[in-house]
């Protein structure tokens, strides 16, 4: 029998091979390799598809959420209001600054519980940070309305949303400033690391741009104290192919989706809910089950490889112990990091591998 691996990016290049070989070749042929062409070309493209005004590509989504922290001019002595399951490079974003996360437990659909949120503020939040986690869109509408009654900043996490929408309103669109990550494995992904932020916001631009090169507009003159994270010319050059088949992946990847969600008829498994108004793009196709071990060994037994996503949540991490947290504190989040499961979703992945993870769900014993 064959595998089925997690995910065979391969594959995914396969499928546009020549394309992806030329812009490379196109940025290498250059002679300029940072803060060139490529990287204007493809921040406004990636801008204009989002429907934002300003693009500013950067090294790492996990830079992205520092840089926004950052400009928003959150730091020590203030709170933002985060998921409690979020993904850890979500919260370093705010440690990073010196400011203190204020989780808040997860809803159904694994984003964060917009009813929970008000109990969280005090004097000292500045922020509500969402993420948009495995692909679906937070409560936008819900979180939007709150931050304008209480005066304060929203930015979303989009690394694993590249296109997802909720009313047909791109996720990246309702914050103050959105973060992107293209991971190689997220729905438009690099081939290394990069990241960008959005806004809609003339002034966090400009300060976005000088954050990202040492907090310089022009070089060698330091008006603030920024770092260096630029997205390079190659990866550049190769989101702006990834771009044009953004939403042909996620479309295929909402297909296997949609047969995981038909044919998956395990009652020892829990699928996805889809958000009303939301369409998600399945970056991660999160099940749960209460023998999560078992689940995934037997998976195991029928070749099929799995992850989870996320199996320590950021308040038992040893890297926040010092905030003081304990198991308990957090129980929807905790049997999230206890259950949760994900099985191999990704563009190039056959029909024939979807049916064997089928197969392999519904043939586990509970
Ligand atoms: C939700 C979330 N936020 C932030 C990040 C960080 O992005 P990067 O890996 O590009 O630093 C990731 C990706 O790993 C992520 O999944």
């Amino acid at each position: 029998m064959n595998n089925v691996s997690f995910t065979v990016l391969k594959r995914q290049f396969d499928l546009h091979q020549n394309e992806y070989e030329n812009a490379a070749i196109r940025a290498l042929r250059s002679g300029w390799y940072v803060l060139g062409k490529e990287l204007r070309t493809f921040e406004s493209s990636f801008s204009e598809y989002m429907g934002m005004k300003f693009g500013i590509g950067v090294n790492s989504g996990q830079d992205a959420l520092i840089l926004a922290v950052r400009a928003l001019g959150i730091g020590p002595g203030d709170e933002v209001i985060i998921q409690a399951n979020a993904y850890i490079a979500s919260v370093l974003g705010i440690t990073e600054n010196g400011a203190t996360p204020v989780f808040v437990e997860p809803d159904q659909f694994y984003g964060i519980d917009a009813d929970k949120i008000e109990a969280a503020i005090n004097s000292r939040t500045k922020a509500i940070l969402p993420v948009h986690l495995y692909g679906q869109m937070c409560d936008m509408e819900k979180i939007s309305s709150i931050a304008r009654k209480h005066n304060l900043f929203v930015i979303e996490d989009c690394a694993q949303c590249h296109g997802a929408m909720l009313h047909g309103k791109k996720a990246g669109t309702y914050s103050d400033i959105s973060c992107f990550s293209f991971y190689p494995t997220k729905p438009l992904g690099a081939m290394g690391d990069a990241g960008m932020l959005l806004t809609n916001d003339n002034s966090y631009d400009e300060k976005l741009r000088m954050l990202r090169f040492y907090g310089s507009k022009v070089k060698y003159v330091n008006e603030i104290t920024g770092i260096n994270t630029r997205m390079d010319e190659i990866q550049a050059a190769i989101l702006g192919v990834g771009l044009q088949y953004l939403e042909e992946g996620n479309q295929r990847r909402t297909q296997i989706a949609q047969r995981y969600l038909d044919e998956i008829s395990n009652s020892a498994v829990i699928l996805p809910q889809v958000r009303t108004g939301c369409t998600h793009v399945y970056h991660i196709f999160a099940v749960r089950a209460r023998k999560r071990e078992m689940l995934q060994r037997h998976m195991e037994a029928c070749g099929v490889q799995t992850q989870v996503h996320y199996p320590i949540p950021p308040h038992l991490s040893p890297c926040y112990a010092e905030l003081g947290y304990k198991r308990g504190d957090f129980p929807i989040t905790e049997m999230y990091a206890d259950e949760e499961i994900s099985l191999p979703i990704y563009v190039g992945m056959t029909d024939e591998e979807v049916s064997m993870v089928i197969e392999a769900v519904n043939s586990f014993e509970k």
